[in-house]
């Protein structure tokens, strides 16, 4: 047994599993619903997945096993895979390179076993083979990542496990019988403000392939179809993209532009919707990519 392991978003719904065996494990994500689970354990190990519908609470342990004890979440903001972690692990550090997102993290109730350092990913504050799981989300690929890897390396205990994981920039829309007009016209839009993303987004733009390659255990997998299905409306389409930091750049450099690209957006997509309301509802999928690697015991 090595360890459980999932990433939470929002909205579980309903879920659908592929098993997949990877070397010596199985791991499996769900694709239906907003949350994305992954899984990892030894593949002689009797899980019970007969559940339909089943949460980070009816996850189990492998029979006869206990949740291992040291997680540590790099890079973790305001805390919020941190504190997921929590359940599942004897002690869980957070760590984060900015104080303000570290302090946003401790305002926040955690749990006892649930503590925050400010550390940079390139130098992390932990003895030699002490970590059992060194997970990350939406954030590696900020960090230096040549001096992240040596980190893990040092950290991991041997049969320890690493789990990276980031939402990528390939999101579509679905509505009725008109979701691949609409995607195409959100996929416009939002090339046009990647255009102003920083230039590190590359490393999710190719859906984390570096990274996965500097990962140094020989025993890992990418996993990059794992897709949230989101209930949204128009206007939190709109919304979200008006928060992307990209198009805060672009307010920044073109004013006169950022300013009619969304009024723009939100009208075309009406009309392909035939509809008046910004507040109706449609579906909006975010592909996820997932890196799983174990360290040889
Ligand atoms: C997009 S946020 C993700 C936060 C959190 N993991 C989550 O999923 O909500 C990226 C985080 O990485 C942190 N970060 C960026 N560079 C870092 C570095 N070199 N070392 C540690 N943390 C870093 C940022 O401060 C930020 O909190």
């Amino acid at each position: 047994m090595e360890f459980v392991f999932w990433v939470e978003s929002q909205h579980l719904k309903e879920q659908l599993f592929h098993a997949r065996k990877y070397s010596g494990f199985w791991s499996l994500n769900s694709s239906v619903g907003s949350k994305s689970l992954v899984i990892i354990g030894d593949s002689q190990a009797n899980y019970k997945l007969k559940e339909p519908t089943w949460g980070a609470s009816k996850l189990c342990w492998p029979q006869g096993t206990k949740p291992t004890e040291l997680a540590v979440d790099v890079g973790c903001g305001s805390g919020q895979g941190t504190r997921f972690l929590a359940e599942r692990f004897g002690k869980v550090v957070g760590t984060d390179i900015s104080q303000a997102q570290i302090q946003e993290a401790k305002a926040a109730p955690s749990p006892p076993n649930v503590s925050y350092l400010v550390c940079p990913a390139e130098e992390l504050p932990f003895e030699d083979a002490s970590v059992d799981l060194l997970a990350s989300f939406t954030a590696a690929h900020w960090f230096d990542i040549e001096k992240f890897m040596r980190e893990v390396n040092r950290v991991v205990r041997p049969g320890g496990c690493v789990a990276i994981s980031t939402y990528t920039v390939d999101m579509s829309l679905h509505y009725g019988t008109c979701s691949e007009k609409l995607t195409q016209i959100f996929r416009e839009t939002w090339g046009q403000l990647l255009k102003y993303s920083h230039n590190r987004v590359k490393h999710v733009l190719e859906d984390y392939k570096e990274i996965f390659e500097a990962l140094p255990f020989p025993d890992k997998k990418r996993i990059t179809d794992i897709y949230d299905k989101i209930p949204m409306t128009v206007a939190g389409v709109v919304g979200y993209l008006e928060s992307a930091s990209p198009y805060q750049v672009f307010m920044k450099n073109d004013p006169e532009a950022a300013k009619t690209l969304l009024p723009e957006m939100e009208k075309r997509l009406l009309e392909v919707m035939g509809i008046p309301s910004r507040e109706t509802p449609l579906e909006f999928w975010v592909r996820h990519v997932c890196i799983l690697g174990h360290k040889e015991a």
